[in-house]
């Protein structure tokens, strides 16, 4: 059994359930520089219960820590099995189940059963009435809060995320204090780094802010920059890049964990991006290998991708090394 994230190892699945959504932010992977919809990678797969069912199974999920839905290109709760799913991991004895939705899927129903699986839901709101579809664009308030209030009311445990902009700055407080009303358990005040990206053909784009039809997104002005992944891809790749000590997030301080994306690939975290488009495409030779509904986990577990990434993180002699495991992983001064 390989000596990285292997079966018998594996105790976290983030699980991408949908890539539909309801709702077009425009920093999300869905939308590229332009905000056009990237078609081809999004509204066409949903994670099937009879996936979970087959491909991962109750014995493993008994002995998973955490299952939960934070997708890159869609909102679980889009799943029509959205529910179903989640029933069956937590019967299968999945100690802890989670859900990140912009919350403006779905009725109340949905709400009222997903609360019944003991699933906790991460709701990004970012703002209130008059401000959160500045960016969670297309999310009705009313809907949202009815939506929230059933959770909750049904017994669901859930926090409240809430993304820091020019245009909301002013309502943190009074967000919180209705987050407090209703019933969240935790408010998480975020700050966004994704100003500055690589664009489609890779280039480094630096932006100020995002012109939104007649408004614009704009950044907080700030004394210190966004902590936050991202802001070290500015660095420069020197010499330390073949040796500099990786502590990859999904297998470190007794973490073994994988990333199931709505198309089926696996990979160990979703910071890989597209594994067609990104740089990974230069060590997966057989898509088919691994894609969970063409493969067995385990297989895919041992094949030649999570082997080769194993040898790049561990910077073994001649092994490819992805410059997102150097960067989002990488040690600082190691
Ligand atoms: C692509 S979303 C998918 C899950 C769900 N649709 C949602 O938005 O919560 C994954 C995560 O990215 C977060 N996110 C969205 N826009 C962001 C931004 N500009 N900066 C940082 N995180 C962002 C979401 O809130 C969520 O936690
Ligand atoms: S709600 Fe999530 S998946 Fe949907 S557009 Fe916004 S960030 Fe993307
Ligand atoms: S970016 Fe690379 S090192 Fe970091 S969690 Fe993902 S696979 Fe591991």
């Amino acid at each position: 059994m390989s000596s990285y994230i292997n079966i018998g190892n594996l105790n976290v699945i983030n699980a991408e359930l949908s890539n539909y959504c309801n709702s077009a932010c425009p920093m999300c992977p869905r939308f590229d520089f332009d905000l056009n919809l990237i078609k081809e990678r999004t509204n066409n797969s949903h994670t099937s219960l009879e996936v979970i069912k087959n491909k991962i199974g109750s014995n493993l999920l008994s002995r998973i820590n955490t299952f939960y839905s934070c997708g890159v290109l869609g909102d679980g709760a889009m799943n029509p099995e959205c529910v179903d799913i989640y029933d069956y991991v937590k019967t299968s004895g999945a100690s802890n189940t989670s859900l990140s939705t912009n919350g403006g899927p779905r009725n109340t129903d949905f709400w009222k059963a997903l609360a019944q699986t003991k699933t906790h839901v991460v709701f990004a709101i970012d703002g209130l009435e008059d401000t959160n579809h500045l960016y969670r664009r297309n999310v009705k308030w009313d809907k949202l809060m009815e939506n929230v209030q059933a959770f909750i009311g049904a017994g669901g445990s859930a926090d409240w995320d809430f993304l820091v902009f020019k245009h909301n700055q002013h309502q943190i407080e009074q967000a919180e204090a209705l987050s407090k009303k209703l019933g969240f358990k935790k408010f998480n005040k975020k700050d966004t780094t994704r100003w500055d990206d690589f664009d489609s053909d890779g280039n480094w784009v630096q932006r100020e802010s995002i012109q939104i039809g007649d408004y614009a997104l704009e950044k907080v002005e700030r004394d210190t920059e966004a902590s936050g992944l991202v802001t070290t891809q500015k660095s420069k790749i020197n010499d330390t890049f073949q040796t500099r000590k990786i502590n990859c997030f999904s297998f470190h301080n007794g973490n073994s964990e994988i990333y199931i994306a709505a198309n089926g690939d696996v990979s160990p975290c979703c910071w890989l991006g597209d594994l067609k488009m990104h740089e990974s495409k230069n060590i997966i030779k057989d898509y088919t290998s691994i894609n969970i509904n063409h493969n067995t986990l385990e297989d895919i577990l041992e094949g030649e991708f999570f082997n080769e990434l194993a040898n790049g993180i561990q910077g073994k002699e001649n092994a490819y090394r992805l410059q997102t495991c150097y960067h989002t992983c990488g040690v600082a001064n190691a």
